[in-house]
């Protein structure tokens, strides 16, 4: 009987090259996107970068010898073909004290290899470094379903308490940052692929952080633990400043929020810069590449009030959010606005992103989230309204039935096309 290879050495290639393709098709850039953490930007990613080639090359070493071995041992006792029968088998030896004490002592000095630095790295990423603590900024991170909160304890705003944002966290670069992470439902993760790895936010229990960005930058984060039907899009940004603009920015936070004067009764209207209501699909994404070219800069940008805003429809819009009970759950400082369960949106014309750090805050998209929130973070609570399994019930968009227990597909909120506009206009003139 002949022996014939297992697996026909064509379709071994073709499988090789299949798994190579990304690499020949990408080149590296496939792992340098914005959420790569080979493309590290910080001390704390670094750090564990190092722990992780280390374990890649140590094992990298022990597949190469095993290999070696078995390839060679595979052709050396392989049956030729002119002996036709299967030969007597080798001589068969156990009981190598040798052998066996090397194999023990080799694995035992590559778990030492990889565990050292594992063990420094775990200590160095716990927590701010001594000598760094004195010159740490501290925030609070929360984790909702699903969006971030960004508490500022060092900055208290008279009246209102800690200085609030929501899914943009801005920091100085250069500078340790401790992270307290916290969670006001279900388990969380908190991810800055390019600065620090991930740490879960549990209820009931202060967990924390840190991490640094060696410049001023533009970094996604992402919530790492499954935490519900949204999981996957809740995202939120990093931006890293320089000490002057990081002063800057807080300044401009920590006032009320802005409001623009409502013009005469007989002012000439000005001209609105309209735009296209686009149709949608279901988790279309919200990216344009322009932002993304330099989104450092863009987020810049995005700082000051819009040229061309009308005043006309941002007083309309500033009545319509407190019509439209916008104003249960989001808080506008200064302004109607007095909820805590949703986003704080105080200074929200000046965030670069929206629901959560999914999509670019565009007028199209934040006319998408107000009309069709549903379509974009399903399952949120703006959509469905909170409590309603209790006796207190701040209704969302869905009317809920309490007799069958489920929701009617009754619009509670309905918001026209021409409201949105008006929403729109008033939620970006707050920068
Ligand atoms: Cu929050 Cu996953």
């Amino acid at each position: 009987m002949r022996f014939r290879p297992v697996l026909p050495l064509r379709r071994a290639a073709t499988t090789l090259a299949l798994l190579a393709m990304p690499v020949f098709l990408g080149g590296w850039s496939w792992i340098q996107g914005p959420q790569s953490t080979f493309d590290t930007k910080g001390p704390v990613a670094r750090t564990q970068l190092e722990v992780f080639y280390t374990t890649v090359w140590v094992t990298l070493a022990i597949f190469v010898i095993v290999a070696a071995v078995l390839t060679y041992a595979t052709l050396k006792f392989r049956v030729r073909k002119n002996e036709g029968t299967k030969p007597a088998d080798p001589h068969q030896g156990h009981g190598n004290p040798l052998i066996e004490l090397s194999l023990i002592a080799a694995s035992i000095g590559a778990l030492v290899i990889i565990a050292v630095p594992t063990l420094k790295a775990i200590w160095y990423s716990y927590d701010v470094p001594e000598e760094q603590r004195a010159n740490a900024y501290e925030v609070n991170a929360r984790g909702l379903q699903w969006w971030f909160q960004f508490e500022y304890p060092a900055e208290q705003i008279e009246g209102a308490g800690q200085l609030v944002v929501a899914n943009e966290l801005v920091i100085p670069a250069g500078r340790p940052v401790r992270i307290n992470l916290r969670t006001s439902d279900v388990i969380h993760s908190f991810w800055v692929p390019k600065l620090a790895g991930k740490v879960d936010m549990i209820p009931n229990r202060g967990n924390h952080m840190w991490l640094q960005a060696d410049e001023p930058g533009y970094f996604w984060g992402q919530c790492a633990e499954y935490c519900g039907e949204s999981h996957a899009v809740m995202r939120f940004r990093v931006i890293a400043l320089a000490a002057d603009e990081f002063s800057a920015w807080l300044e401009n936070q920590k006032k009320p929020a802005r409001a623009v004067p409502a013009p005469a009764a007989d002012a000439p209207k000005a001209a609105f810069a309209s735009y296209e209501i686009e149709e949608w699909k279901r988790n279309a994404p919200g990216y344009s590449a322009e932002f993304d070219a330099d989104p450092l800069k863009s987020w810049t940008a995005f700082q000051f009030p819009n040229k061309d805003e009308d005043a006309a429809l941002v007083a309309k819009g500033r009545a319509l959010f407190a019509e439209k009970n916008c104003v249960t759950c989001h808080g506008v400082r200064g302004h109607e606005g007095a909820g805590v369960t949703g986003p704080n949106l105080t200074h929200f014309g000046a965030r670069t992103t929206l629901a959560g750090g999914l999509l670019q805050n565009t007028k199209e998209n934040l006319h998408r989230w107000i009309v069709h929130p549903n379509d974009v973070k399903p399952g949120n609570k703006m959509w469905m309204g909170i409590g309603t399994h209790t006796n207190v019930t701040m209704k969302g968009y869905l009317e809920w039935d309490g007799d069958t227990r489920s929701y009617t597909g009754t619009r509670h909120i309905n918001v026209s096309d021409e409201e949105a506009r008006a929403l729109v206009e008033y939620l970006q003139s707050l920068k």
